[in-house]
């Protein structure tokens, strides 16, 4: 039924809809949420996140690491660190965030493609517990850092295995083409492999491949699987990290598939393929994407008769560029009516001066949507804030974690102050 309500599927778990149809999540009331900390506001379901963290954990085992790219702040750090994962991070700012938040250094994962001497110099001096290498540069860089350290630092391998997993271009990374990692194919994982057994000062621990990202076709995991398994029989190493990509739904008719049954699939193709090395992987969006939603408030309505109806929210692409970035698509609803039917469609769009600013392009919503309205974008808690900009000096909203009936801010709203704070006067 085309103008069926917001599914609950796309909303968090501890999400309910009251007998008078308005959206708590976590007890707490989201209308109310919105009037009391403002808009644009991200919120997440703090008991839902810790729940994807266990079951990461409970099904990879150990060495199961949070993709801190998805969405990284003090609190998620440590929340996801509390719950036992390790941590990717994939520049030297976010290594800062983690340890600024108190993180083990033992659990990160350092990843990245052009990871800087300095960079590598601060992980090394922190103790990080991975670093993912990527380029024989790198490589170049680790063996002058390390030499004459009296401990050896635990590297991986990261290779490319050289399928095209099917998933947007900009996403995809295990490919021939591709700037990440050494090539299988043309035997550049071989020699980087044979380079880390040769550096005393460096032990290879592991082989790491990210083939891509919001993946939902298991079988491009397969086809990496396979060829991992030919290059891993002439390496031995305790680990095989497959890295994040589990696809979620942000629209009615997609699936999400479970990460336990993810992580079921991974591991039956890898014993099925001789592999005896530990399975792991590196899960972002599918840990934080369902957890977190988006509340705006509308602003405008305006109707261009037989055209469209445009209904404009007050953030945009500046918290949100993945429509503009990947076409993505997502759902609207009103959390004051979220068990309304939607019968109407429009498009909702942000307040940046591009007609590219498009929140949804089509989105279904009840009839009566008016100004005023708090409007709810469900799935956004992977890839929104973390990506979000300053564009057209529109302060980053704030993040609200909810649980337990209260909810506390863990990031707060910019203020246009914070918009000068690093012009020199
Ligand atoms: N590990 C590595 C090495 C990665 O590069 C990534 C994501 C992950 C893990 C986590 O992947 P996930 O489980 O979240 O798919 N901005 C894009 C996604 C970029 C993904 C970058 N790498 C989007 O909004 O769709």
């Amino acid at each position: 039924m085309t103008d069926a309500p917001i599914p609950m599927s796309l909303l968090p778990d501890s999400a309910v809809v009251g007998d008078d149809g308005r959206l708590a999540v976590a007890g707490v009331d989201m209308v109310d949420l919105a009037h009391e900390f403002g808009t644009p506001l991200f919120v997440y379901d703090e008991a839902h996140l810790r729940q994807r963290c266990r079951d990461a954990v409970s099904a990879f085992g150990e060495g199961v690491a949070y993709g801190g790219k998805a969405f990284l702040c003090t609190a998620m750090a440590r929340l996801v660190t509390e719950e036992g994962m390790r941590l990717d991070v994939a520049t030297g700012g976010e290594m800062h965030v983690a340890l600024a938040a108190g993180v083990d250094p033992s659990v990160l994962v350092f990843h990245g493609n052009n990871k800087s001497d300095d960079e590598l110099a601060a992980a090394l001096e922190r103790g990080v517990g991975r670093i993912v290498v990527d380029s024989f540069d790198e490589l170049d860089r680790l063996e002058r850092l390390t030499s004459g350290r009296a401990e050896p630092q635990p590297v991986m391998v990261r290779v490319t295995p050289g399928v095209e997993a099917h998933t947007h271009e900009y996403v995809r990374t295990g490919q021939v083409d591709s700037k990440f990692g050494f090539g299988i194919a043309a035997g550049d994982a071989h020699r980087a492999v044979a380079r880390v057994i040769a550096m005393p000062s460096l032990r290879l621990v592991g082989i790491h491949a990210h083939i891509g990202s919001q993946i939902f076709l298991l079988h491009s995991y397969a086809q990496a699987i396979n060829t991992l398994a030919a290059f891993m029989r002439d390496v031995e190493v305790e680990e095989l990290c497959l890295g994040g990509g589990l696809g979620v739904a942000y629209v009615s008719g997609e699936e999400t598939v479970p990460i336990t049954a993810w992580a079921g699939e991974l591991r039956a193709a890898c014993r099925d393929e001789g592999i005896d090395a530990r399975v792991t992987a590196e899960p972002g969006r599918a840990i934080a994407a369902t957890a977190g939603l988006t509340l705006y408030r509308v602003g405008t309505v305006k109707e261009i008769p037989e055209v469209r109806t445009y209904v404009s929210v007050d953030g945009g692409m500046s918290d949100n560029p993945r429509p503009v970035l990947y076409g993505s698509g997502y759902e609207a609803f009103l959390p004051a009516r979220a068990n309304a039917p939607r019968p109407r469609v429009v498009t909702i769009v942000g307040k940046h001066c591009e007609s590219g600013d498009i929140v949804v392009r089509d989105a279904r919503v009840p009839a009566d949507i008016a100004v005023g309205d708090v409007l709810c974008t469900p799935v956004t808690g992977a890839y929104g804030h973390s990506m979000a900009s300053n564009y057209n000096k529109v302060p980053r909203p704030a993040v609200v974690f909810v649980s337990d009936g209260s909810a506390r801010v863990v990031v707060r709203r910019e203020t246009y102050d914070d918009l000068v704070r690093l012009d020199e006067p």
